[in-house]
């Protein structure tokens, strides 16, 4: 057992950052900033490393074969859901379902739950600072159904209202699905209280928490979330794995949304039976290699510390706020009181695309555009935002790089 004197020192933040072979390169001859880990985190050697072993000595197909390697590739697949439900602190691993994304979890709720339980003239509640894949999925399935789709709204700053919020829950409220961290302006959701008020009238809740979950720690069953929805590629693992968990009971209230091996207990023409959870939510063979590695990836940052991570983070992005207030023309997006990691902003007279490329030529990757988030943009009247996003891995150097960075984008533009 490890002690208070028994425990490894605390590793520097420079020395994490060497973990992460893909920041040590330089991008149009300059060392690359990378501000963009709310698109895609990087991933970091041990996970790579653990890519490398799974192709070299454990891959095969998982849940089929009687032979070594696909009993070594399905324990490694599998010690990844317990170390998931381990992290979110599930009650049970089979409530964490893999998917490729959020964006899949989602529309299996949105087509597995929505598509069996909503009716005409039921509602969905999402907000007004959701990611398109918090929007679409639902809106398809109130098309078909004939529900309605209500809104809460938000204020300047980028904060729900939450009294808008009381007013819009009613008896025909069948979901209401939120993100925890908005990618677009960095809002931290009062998503427990938002549980809260749905669960009193009888509605269940998704919480899109593709944004929060590299960021805090998460516990689903302290928040009493009935859905929570997260992406690997945001938390240092690869793309195509992310999870879906769910509360057994609404999982076993769930129609499969895809079908197929894996999935079926016993297929005859007549009548297919399905598999036991989680299983039954998984057909097809899965992205096992990304799966292997986002159990590596948990590891890793559970080594660091998510406590740690979320002060090292806030200190970022209280820096950056107050640097980036510094430059003239520079406005931020999305103020709230709360927030994780995101810093929308503008840049008075040039497009958010131009500070985009012109950082680009000076290594420093951001992003530009609409943030896959249309409604907030036309919410906080803005066609776009330039974001930059942090991750532990930065340190204050990123930001004195934005910043020179942008003053040239101002030369460029007022030249
Ligand atoms: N949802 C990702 C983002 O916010 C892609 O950039």
């Amino acid at each position: 057992m490890l002690t208070e004197t028994s425990r490894a020192p605390e590793r520097s933040w420079e020395e994490i950052r060497r973990d992460f072979p893909i920041l040590q390169q330089s991008i149009n001859k300059h060392s690359l900033v990378y501000l963009d880990s709310a698109a895609s985190s990087q991933i970091p050697q041990a996970v790579i490393d653990r890519i490398v072993w799974y192709h070299s000595a454990e891959h095969s197909n998982v849940h089929r074969g009687v032979h070594t390697l696909s009993q070594r590739a399905t324990n490694a697949y599998e010690a990844t859901r317990e170390k998931v439900a381990r992290h979110l602190n599930a009650a049970f691993s089979h409530e964490c379902i893999f998917v490729r994304g959020t964006t899949e979890g989602i529309n299996l709720v949105a087509h597995g739950y929505g598509r069996k339980h909503f009716k005409a003239g039921d509602e969905v509640i999402v907000s007004a600072l959701e990611h398109h894949a918090n929007i679409v999925p639902w809106q398809i399935v109130c098309d078909e159904v004939g529900a309605k789709l209500r809104v809460i709204p938000m204020n300047d700053a980028g904060e729900l209202d939450m009294q808008a919020y009381e007013a819009l829950l009613n008896e025909r409220t069948r979901l209401v699905a939120v993100n925890h961290v908005s990618n677009a302006l960095g809002t931290i959701n009062p998503v427990a209280e938002i549980i809260r008020l749905a669960h009193e009238k009888g509605a269940v809740v998704l919480i899109d928490g593709a944004q929060a979950v590299p960021h805090m720690a998460v516990d689903v069953q302290a928040l009493d979330a009935d859905f929570y929805v997260f992406s690997g590629h945001k938390i240092y693992a690869p793309t195509g794995i992310g999870v879906l968990y769910a509360k057994t009971a609404l999982l076993e209230q769930m129609q499969p949304y895809q079908g197929g091996g894996d999935m079926i207990a016993s297929v005859s023409f007549e009548k297919t039976t399905y598999n036991a959870l989680p299983y039954r939510f998984e057909a097809g063979t899965p992205s096992i290699a990304s799966g292997v590695a986002l159990g590596a990836a948990l590891d890793y940052i559970n080594a660091i510390g998510l406590e740690r991570i979320a002060r090292w983070e806030a200190e970022l992005l209280a820096h950056a706020t107050e640097a980036l207030q510094g430059v003239p023309g520079v406005r931020l997006i999305g103020t709230a009181r709360h927030k994780a990691s995101v810093l929308s902003f503008e840049l008075e007279g040039v497009h958010p695309h131009d500070v985009g490329t012109i950082l680009d030529n000076q290594g420093v990757a951001i992003r530009a555009g609409h943030h896959c988030a249309q409604p907030v943009m036309n919410r906080l009247g803005v066609a776009a935002t330039a974001r930059a996003s942090f991750a532990f891995y930065n340190n204050f150097d990123d930001i004195r790089a934005l910043v020179a960075a942008l003053y040239t984008v101002k030369e460029i533009f007022d030249a």
